[in-house]
């Protein structure tokens, strides 16, 4: 099963064509999103009966997920543009099995994606000095660290408290 698939369903990156404000366009030209996404569910779907095997990759999906704001009824907009994708794909006759299965494979995946976006959206609002939401942030200082790399100091517009960064935070 999994050498069949693993064709069809790489050959979909180029026709899920998602165009959201919030997509890095350089990246969706140069189909790096389309293949980030066809790639995850592919792990995730392979994993299917044991998805906390994946959760590690799950999570820092996610975080990058809370930081664009993604929301839970996204979801099956991405999904349908995927599905339609697998079937233009497989275009066969006899495909209604695999579309059924991938179409419930898919329900599964976004769920736990979606809880524990859930959980990093609550974490994040309940934290000392938390949000919910966009805040608006002003670049304080720039500094030239070295030829390649460029240190940007930001504080938030209005004076409020900030939570502690760490590793997985990140920027939009
Ligand atoms: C089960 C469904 C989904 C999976 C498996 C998935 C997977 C991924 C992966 C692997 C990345 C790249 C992460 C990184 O660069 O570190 C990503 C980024 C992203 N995802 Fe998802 N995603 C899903 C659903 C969604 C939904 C519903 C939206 C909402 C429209 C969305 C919007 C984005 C955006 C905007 C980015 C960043 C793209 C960029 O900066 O180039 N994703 N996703």
């Amino acid at each position: 099963m999994e050498q069949i698939l693993r064709p069809a369903f790489m050959s979909c990156y180029l026709k899920i064509t998602l165009n959201y404000l919030i997509f890095n366009h350089a990246n969706q030209k140069q189909g790096r999103q389309q293949t980030a996404l066809a790639n995850a569910v592919y792990a995730a779907a392979m994993h299917i009966d044991n998805l906390e095997e994946i959760l590690d990759q799950v999570k820092l999906i996610s975080h990058k997920h809370r930081s664009l704001g993604i929301t839970p009824k996204q979801y099956p907009i991405v999904g349908e543009n995927l599905i339609a994708a697998i079937k233009d794909v497989l275009c066969g006759a006899d495909s209604d099995e695999i579309i059924d299965a991938w179409t419930e494979a898919y329900q599964i995946i976004a769920n736990v994606f979606i809880q524990t976006e859930a959980d990093l959206y609550r974490k994040s609002e309940k934290q000392s000095g938390g949000w919910k939401g966009f805040r608006e942030f002003i670049v304080d200082r720039k500094v030239k660290e070295s030829g390649v790399i460029t240190s940007f100091y930001l504080k938030p517009k209005m004076e409020m408290r900030l939570p502690l960064l760490n590793p997985v935070n990140i920027l939009v």
